[in-house]
């Protein structure tokens, strides 16, 4: 039987507490149930010097944690200057943010190296090795140059950025090449692998292949879209029983009937807050009337400290926060309430239940669990109206959502107001449209998909089943490679776009 081994940049290990994110609320239950081993790291940060080359290795339930720790100029370049300051805003479509220095990129390649070197040990024949997201796009390629045979998947949570932006930083091409050295990669959606495979054919020089895959170095890349989902009922179920919870009741008295417009996020740069202050703005300057009538509350959670970029939006929102008060507030009446810290997620679930609208506007997202999670919380009966910015990859699957361009702020003000406005029935209507779309799908199901493609696309022999594959998706069946001349013929001209369909695995 195959173990599956899952390697991120942070891992929920039993001696790290819940810093692993929305990664681990997609993997935990996968794991949880599957067993394996979780690589990464281990979340503490030693003096130079003071880190071994093997990882720690712990027990947690049916999963064996294994993790390394970083230094600080590792965690300082790898992790904020490279990852956060250069990746996550390229790869977001934002390169004016992007503070680039070549002796980043330099240390994330070693910290990958690192990486590599302390999870070959650990390593057994039959492995399926599932990588995740930007921190780790050269782990591949490390891997494979230190021998290791295993299937190996990537897959990206968040967005891929078109080519021509991608080329702004000297390192992406080299990056594309690595990558290309798993068996299978994932997507969030059609146009994140539509814009990998462009700028893997442009930029790298790898061959459109037949079925939504590429060739690169004598080798078939399989591309798949698999969107990240959420466990919709157990989040409706937190959701309805945390309105009794006394934090949830502070709340709904202390808005005193007003309706409540929600925003939770991290504080970042991609999640367009500012935008939406001004949204906010420009819809209580049109409709007057909602003064002293609505109430918004931001949670947007300080993070990524060390990146210059999120000090200074701190800092922006802030000003932009007392100024929308300042000008627009009552004695009696404020229209913002911005909390800066994390909010424990049981009691934001009951908090989505009491919104009338949730406002999930970013500028660029991979996927947008938020937006999925306002859905689950909803009360069916009197649900509440999710706006949600077009440039989100959730935008794809909750189309009855309305949809708004989050650059525009009489637009954001536009859709505010309908939402606010909106009647029993249509609010009912569109619910149940946004439910139908993410009630059957799950963490697990998603988690299995990929792992069911990546046995397809690594073509691996097995004599049990690996793991247990969901009923829509068979456990492929081992074929042997074709050989490259044959294979190389079926190369086709479709676009690469019209071919990857969301929500599908593709081989
Ligand atoms: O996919 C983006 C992501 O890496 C998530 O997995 C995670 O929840 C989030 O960003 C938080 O990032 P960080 O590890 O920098 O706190």
């Amino acid at each position: 039987m195959n173990r599956l081994v899952v390697v991120s940049n942070r891992v929920p290990a039993p001696s790290a507490g819940s810093q692993a994110g929305g990664l681990a609320v997609a993997l935990d239950g996968l794991m949880e149930k599957h067993g394996g081993l979780w690589f990464g790291w281990s979340g503490a940060v030693m003096p130079d010097g003071a880190t071994g080359r093997a990882a720690m290795v712990e027990r947690g339930g049916a999963v064996d944690y294994a993790t390394i720790d970083l230094t600080q100029e590792e965690h300082d370049r790898y992790y904020n200057a490279f990852s956060n300051g250069v990746l996550w805003p390229l790869l977001h479509t934002m390169p004016e943010l992007m503070q680039y220095d070549r002796r980043d990129a330099r240390v994330y390649r070693e910290v990958n190296a690192r990486m590599a070197a302390a999870l070959q040990p650990l390593l057994r024949a039959g492995d399926l090795i599932w990588v995740h997201d930007y921190h780790l796009m050269p782990l591949a390629a490390a891997l494979r140059a230190r021998g290791v045979r295993n299937p190996i998947g990537f897959f990206l949570h968040i967005p891929f950025c078109a080519p021509d932006v991608l080329a702004a930083a000297p390192e992406m091409t080299e990056l594309v090449r690595e990558m290309l050295a798993a068996d299978l990669i994932g997507f969030q959606t059609d146009n994140d692998a539509a814009n990998f495979a462009a700028s893997a054919q442009m930029l790298a020089g790898a061959v459109r292949g037949p079925g939504n895959s590429l060739f690169f170095g004598g080798r078939r890349v399989r591309l798949g879209v698999f969107p990240v989902e959420i466990e919709a009922r157990g989040f409706a179920r937190t959701a309805l029983e945390m309105t009794a919870s006394p934090a949830v009741r502070r709340l709904r008295s202390s808005l005193d009937g007003q309706r409540l417009i929600l925003g939770v996020e991290r504080l970042d740069p991609t999640k367009g807050l500012l935008q939406r202050l001004a949204g906010l703005r420009r819809l209580l300057e049109k409709r007057q009337d909602w003064c002293g009538h609505v109430t918004m509350l931001q949670i947007a959670a300080m993070s990524r400290k060390g990146v210059d970029s999120y000090r200074a939006l701190r800092a922006a929102l802030d000003r932009e926060a007392g100024a929308l008060n300042a000008d627009l507030g009552e004695p009696y009446w404020q229209p913002l309430r911005l909390v800066a810290h994390a909010v424990d997620r049981a009691v934001v679930a009951g908090t989505m239940r009491l919104a009338r609208v949730g406002l999930v506007t970013p500028l660029r997202d991979g996927m947008n669990l938020v937006a999925k999670e306002f859905v689950a919380a909803q009360d069916p009966a009197d649900p509440g109206v999710l706006v949600l910015s077009r440039f989100a990859g959730a935008a794809r699957q909750l189309e009855a959502a309305l949809l708004v361009n989050p650059h525009d702020p009489d637009a954001m003000a536009d859709a505010l107001d309908t939402g606010l406005r909106m009647g029993l029935e249509e609010r009912q209507a569109r619910w149940r449209a946004l439910w139908a779309a993410i009630q059957h799908r799950s963490p697990l199901v998603w988690g299995r998909s990929f792992v069911a493609a990546l046995l397809r696309a690594a073509a691996v022999h097995t004599v049990e089943p690996v793991l247990a594959v969901p009923p829509a998706l068979e456990l492929p069946r081992a074929t042997p490679r074709r050989p490259m001349e044959r294979v190389g013929a079926e190369i086709e001209a479709a676009t690469l776009a019209a071919m990857v369909k969301p929500g599908r695995v593709l081989n």
